[in-house]
């Protein structure tokens, strides 16, 4: 099977078949990756692997190195899915050209077929560079994680009049820029299909609306693997529990000797 590319995505809208909504999976890890590409049409390594998997309190501290590192996993874990990075904070928001030159590492260090920021209007200029420069560039607004000092917290966006406003202002900003899609995270449900409605390109909905173009969320939240409980989150397994419970048994048997058995032990042939 081919990979998907941005403009197979991108017809996806363009050709109104939304009836299908795109899926999207977070995976920060090559085995990871292997399982949930072929269920998906888009892979993203998301500077979520910040508190996910490094345990840090936000996605602040996540750095390029470490979005490269992941990313390149994810790319060499799949063959089917379009693999997309995100840009951590700092790498990204001064100028343009900084931009390209974080973007640039990213997609030959990685092999991923583009990137994702956060921010609407304010980035429209940068999006609008790396897209014409070869750099396809999914958007991320609404709730943005790595504002969330300038937020106050990860609370649902869109309930004021102004803010409503401002986000459906972002999301056209990036759209005119030439993002090839958008996420669009935690807004209120109205907001949500009306930035869908207006868009001509795929918008990507987590805790956002069923009537979205596509849908994505932590794999890990929703395999039941981590503590954060967003009201958006649906848990489909509960692996916390299942791994918990595998070295309960392992820790037993250690401790009693019944592991390793004859069958786990290298003995000479007879
Ligand atoms: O970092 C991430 O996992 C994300 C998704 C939640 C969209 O940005
Ligand atoms: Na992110």
């Amino acid at each position: 099977m081919k990979r998907l590319t941005v403009p197979a995505i991108q017809r996806r809208k363009a050709e109104g078949k939304t009836d299908e909504p795109l899926v999207m999976l977070t995976a920060y890890t090559a085995r990871q990756a292997q399982l949930l590409d072929p269920h998906c049409d888009m892979l993203l390594v998301g500077d979520s692997l910040g508190q996910v998997i490094y345990g840090l309190p936000s996605t602040l501290a996540v750095t390029l190195d470490m979005m490269i590192a992941h990313g390149a996993a994810v790319v060499r874990g799949s063959y089917h899915s379009l693999v997309l990075v995100d840009m951590p904070f700092g790498s990204y928001e001064a100028s343009p050209a900084h931009a390209f030159a974080s973007a640039s590492r990213v997609m030959a260090e990685t092999g991923c077929a583009a990137v994702k920021l956060e921010g609407g209007q304010a980035m429209a200029e940068t999006i609008a560079f790396l897209s014409q420069r070869g750099i396809p560039v999914m958007a991320h607004v609404g709730l943005t994680p790595q504002a969330v000092n300038a937020l106050g917290g990860y609370g649902a966006r869109g309930k004021s009049q102004e803010e409503h406003a401002k986000i459906m202002d972002d999301a056209r900003a990036v759209a005119k820029a030439g993002a090839f899609a958008v996420v669009l995270e935690g807004v209120m449900e109205d907001l949500a299909v009306a930035i869908t409605d207006s868009l001509d390109i795929p918008v990507i909905g987590i805790g956002a609306s069923a009537h979205c173009d596509g849908q994505v969320l932590v794999a890990e939240d929703m395999l039941g693997m981590f503590e954060r409980t967003a009201r958006f989150v649906k848990r489909y397994e509960n692996l916390a529990d299942t791994i918990s419970g595998a070295a309960e048994r392992y820790a037993a048997e250690v401790r009693n000797r019944s592991f390793p058995t004859a069958d786990q032990v290298y003995r000479p042939k007879k």
